[in-house]
């Protein structure tokens, strides 16, 4: 979704924020524009629909000089992509300008009361209301643009991060946040905003995170400086950032989707590290240690989540059901959070967000709260909101994931599952202690597992162009694999625009079986599990009707490479354990089709990384 990029300092600001938007094309986006206040006091604002380096090539021959400046990737919600809705937007007087990730809610009431006083408005979105707003009270008030900020966004009701700029106080930039992310990077006699810190890591790796209802005042040469809403200072709490530049580079790979496949060895090893000791024998996640007794008490555990996320939330059912004997409910974030839960103290939510910044997500985890359950977060991306509005919880550790299509997140969500999951079995003793030291030996060879499971790579390349022209597939799987497949499904829809769905494997005959013919593939997600004989005959239903199967199986099966028309061999782990192994040759499926079809893999259209609005 929308990106912010910010500078203040004696460099160029312009290659900062170029250099900054690049970094975060990955959130997904559908305009960018950039705003400079240059050493004559003039502000400048260029904004172009498109990609950024369409910014950059009609910024080509512009004024770009000045050392603030702010810039912006749009995402469209209100009104189309275009020039004109593209940010910063800029005051009437064009003193002022603004670039805002989220959305006004009551922009409608605000924007009819500044048309009635005589402001003018030229774009269609809820954004420019605020920049007109600022104008407004700082005109009529004659406050300081730190006051009239404060003013405005007390007025608003809505999700926004902002960084505003005014030609009168070139050296500052004003930025606040509510719901929607905004970090300060700290430099010399320089500073830097980010949506999140990719455009920021490159500069400096000491960072403030700003908290809902905070205000910052970002200056050249002065300290920082934070006040909440009511105009009290608040604490400046400074972070390093355990970020590098290479994490946020392809390293060879033609697209960072490949990249993220084929890291997951190391990023499963970096999940592990120090989770699983004593060869296996026991499990320690920090998060659940202190949570301890709100886990052994939880009368229901219910996990929320969208996406992929939402998936492998799914995979979390069954492994707390099984190992823990908890009963589980897993909700979508979006629907739980209109849904009337009722929810009380003894529920324990989990709330699985990669990002760590989904809207719906953060709601879900708030009303929970308020609710009086006790809420855990699993993020990947540290500092991020969900893990600082969570009572307790346990970071993924896969490193940054930049492709828009979630992979290593996808295994490291499970991974960690896993882990808590036997944390508590240990504690309840709802397992039997060589059970769990099988299964923690087994977690110390996955590495070497999904090592072996991506030398299908070329396999699955191959297999890939066969089916690149297939206009539905349909994924199926049972227990364990049945999220699987459903997001063997979701990677393929979201990046080569096939229509695919996921389905319980036995419920295929209630409806999906109709849809079986020659033209359509059918991928059954089959290892050697407790289903296993069950799944062999939906794989004799789909053949009796004359579909093509590709069936991704336990090495050495027999029966399943008898009957499907392709076969995908995977290593064979403990049933608890085959999503994180089986998930991997649907994620190389899915990213060869999409490469064969021509499709931008990474950024995929109309998807954002992190979906910051509800
Ligand atoms: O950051 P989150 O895990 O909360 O994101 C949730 C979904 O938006 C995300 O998983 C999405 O479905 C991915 N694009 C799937 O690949």
């Amino acid at each position: 979704m929308c990106g912010i990029v910010g500078y203040v300092g004696d460099s160029n600001a312009y290659d900062i924020l170029i250099k900054g938007l690049h970094r975060l094309e990955y959130r997904g986006y559908d305009s960018a524009g950039v705003a400079l206040i240059n050493a004559d006091g003039k502000l400048n604002v260029y904004k172009a629909i498109g990609k950024v380096s369409n910014l950059e090539s009609f910024c080509t021959e512009k004024d770009v000089k000045g050392g603030t400046g702010i810039a912006h990737t749009r995402w469209a919600t209100h009104g189309e992509p275009s020039d004109c809705n593209a940010h910063p937007h800029f005051s009437e007087d064009g003193e002022i300008a603004l670039v805002h990730n989220g959305t006004i809610e009551n922009y409608k009431v605000l924007k009819d009361a500044l048309i009635e006083n005589g402001c003018k408005f030229v774009s269609e979105t809820d954004t420019e209301v605020l920049v007109q707003l600022i104008e407004y009270i700082k005109k009529h008030t004659k406050c300081p643009l730190l006051d009239a900020v404060r003013e405005a966004l007390r007025q608003v009701i809505g999700a926004y991060a902002i960084a505003v700029i005014d030609k009168n106080n070139p050296d500052t930039i004003i930025a606040a946040r509510k719901s929607s992310p905004l970090v300060i990077g700290i430099g010399n006699n320089e500073m830097f905003i980010g949506s999140d810190a990719t455009p920021i890591v490159e500069y400096t790796k000491e960072v403030v995170y700003l908290n809902d209802n905070e205000i910052a005042v970002v200056s050249k040469n002065a300290p920082l400086k934070i006040i909440n809403l009511d105009n009290e200072e608040a604490k400046i709490d400074v972070r390093s950032l355990e970020l590098s530049i290479s994490q946020l580079e392809k390293g060879g790979y033609p697209h960072f989707m490949l990249k993220e496949i084929f890291e997951q060895h190391a990023t499963l090893r970096d999940c592990i590290r120090g989770r699983v000791i004593d060869g296996g024998r026991n499990v320690i996640v920090s998060g659940v240690m202190d949570s301890k007794e709100k886990f052994l008490n939880a009368k229901r555990i219910i996990i929320v989540a969208c996406g992929t996320s939402w998936h492998a939330a799914l995979i979390g059912k069954y492994l707390f059901q099984d190992m823990c004997r908890i009963p589980v409910e897993v909700e979508y974030a979006s629907e739980f959070r209109y849904s009337n839960p009722v929810i009380d103290e003894r529920d324990l939510v989990i709330a699985i967000s990669q990002s760590g910044e989904t809207a719906d997500t953060l709601a879900a985890i708030q009303m929970a709260r308020e609710a009086g359950a006790y809420v855990y977060g699993i993020s990947n991306v540290v500092g991020s909101s969900i893990p600082r509005n969570t009572d307790a919880g346990t970071y993924i550790h896969v490193g940054p994931e930049i492709g828009v299509a979630s992979t290593k997140a996808f295994t490291g969500q499970v991974m960690v599952q896993t882990l808590i999951a036997m944390a508590i079995a240990e504690l309840k003793g709802t397992m039997p202690k060589e059970k769990l030291v099988e299964i923690g030996q087994e977690i110390l060879k996955i590495p070497e597992y999904v090592k072996q499971t991506l030398k299908l790579n070329d396999q699955i390349e191959r297999l890939s162009l066969i089916f690149t022209y297939a206009h539905n597939f349909l994924y199926l799987g049972r227990g364990y694999s049945y999220p699987v497949a459903l997001e063997g499904a979701l990677k393929l829809k979201e990046i080569s625009y096939i229509h695919a769905e996921g389905y319980p494997a036995a419920e295929m005959k209630h409806g999906p079986i109709a849809l079986i013919d020659a033209e359509m593939p059918t991928v059954i997600i089959a290892p050697n599990d407790h289903l296993y004989e069950k799944i062999v005959s939906n794989v004799q239903q789909v053949k009796a009707r004359h579909g093509s199967v590709i069936a991704i199986v336990t090495e050495g099966d027999k029966e399943i490479r008898n009957l499907a028309d392709h076969v995908i061999e995977v290593p064979a782990v403990p049933e608890c354990l085959t999503p994180i192994i089986t998930s991997i040759p649907l994620q190389l499926l899915s990213y060869y089709i999409a490469v064969n079809k021509g499709k931008n893999v990474d950024m995929p259209r109309n998807l954002a990384k992190s979906v910051t609005v509800e």
